[in-house]
């Protein structure tokens, strides 16, 4: 469906690739929440109270990842703009505020802007400020759920060159399988002298990696526990989110911070049409994988996606890298 609106930006909502892979949201929250051990998928924290709290994150102590970022880009803009095509149409993959692609669009670089979220009203706000502030580029956007996959719907063959920016991190959330599916879906949009922009945290020392998604000021627990407020809209499910615990824990084997919701005491949960959720006290429901991907794994991540040209900016003593990552010819005409 493409819904466009007279002097606003074109919205197009990407539609699941075919029944088979359609996610209902309810169907989707009480086979999580019923599943061993209960789980919560992390896009359910972006309501709209969930997406205030992102950005509340984002300026924590605490929450060191979006400094780390801006530092790289600030050091390397330079000779990352050597690399990167003018005229772009320019793909922002999880788009949040959109605050990030403004350097781009400072730089003169980008003729389109093309926001993809699941968070609809966050979105359209990103695509009315743009608009007012940049009038000579054009800003469309995607409503779209990742984990269905890229739905694009743009041709594969772009009239310009493309770039495709997925900041903050975020491809950290995918389990690594998928997150290997979803950037070749993006190279499947690409053609030689276009680049994904993809920034990738890493391991760091253990206590500065806990609190980040454990500040002192209880932002990201008030983040994580809000989910449970969206659980109860979605299904109309019982939670009692005072009954629960926010908790971050770093899993070294797997290498990924997992935010979990700990029930502190026992209780039963209905889930709606029925079904009960049981916990025992200090059983959990996981929300969050955030993986920390050391450089030679996430350049196989990007490697097993296709991408055969790539280099890394990073900054001394800082596990976070921003990748720009392209194709060359042949793996073009694969
Ligand atoms: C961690 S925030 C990052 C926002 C911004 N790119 C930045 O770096 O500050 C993740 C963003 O991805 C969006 N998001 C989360 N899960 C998603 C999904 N499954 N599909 C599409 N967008 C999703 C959220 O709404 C949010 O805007």
């Amino acid at each position: 469906m493409l819904d466009t609106l007279q002097h606003a930006p074109r919205v197009a909502h990407g539609a699941p690739p075919s029944t088979l892979q359609w996610r209902d949201a309810c169907q989707e929250l009480r086979w999580g929440l019923l599943a061993t051990p209960p789980s919560i998928a992390p896009k359910f924290l972006y309501d709209a109270h969930g997406c205030a709290l992102y950005e509340a994150i984002t300026t924590l102590p605490e929450y060191h990842l979006p400094r780390v970022e801006r530092a790289i880009l600030d050091r390397h803009q330079g000779a990352m703009l050597q690399l990167l095509p003018r005229g772009a149409e320019l793909i922002d993959i999880g788009s949040g505020d959109g605050a990030k692609a403004r350097r781009w669009l400072d730089a003169g670089i980008v003729r389109r802007y093309i926001g993809l979220d699941i968070a609809e009203d966050w979105l359209r706000e990103v695509l009315r400020r743009g608009r007012q502030r940049y009038p000579g580029v054009q800003f469309d956007g995607v409503v779209t759920d990742l984990t269905w996959g890229l739905q694009l719907p743009l041709p594969r063959e772009a009239e310009r060159p493309r770039i495709f920016w997925y900041p903050g991190s975020s491809i950290g959330n995918f389990e690594p399988a998928a997150a290997t599916a979803l950037l070749a879906q993006m190279r499947a949009h690409m053609r030689p002298g276009d680049a994904l922009v993809l920034a990738v945290d890493g391991p760091v020392e253990h206590a500065r990696m806990v609190h980040a998604y454990d500040d002192a000021a209880g932002v990201t627990a008030a983040f994580n526990l809000n989910v449970l407020n969206v659980v109860n809209r979605t299904l109309g499910a019982s939670f009692d989110a005072t009954a629960f615990r926010h908790r971050a824990v770093f899993n070294a084997e797997a290498s990924r911070i997992e935010m979990h919701l700990v029930s502190q005491h026992a209780q039963a949960i209905a889930l709606g049409t029925g079904q009960v959720l049981r916990l025992q006290a200090s059983e959990h429901i996981v929300t969050e994988h955030s993986y920390k991907h050391a450089p030679a794994r996430a350049e196989q991540l990007l490697r097993g996606a296709g991408f055969d040209q790539l280099q890394r900016f990073g900054i001394d003593g800082e596990a976070y890298g921003v990748y720009l990552a392209r194709i060359g010819h042949a793996e073009s005409e694969r």
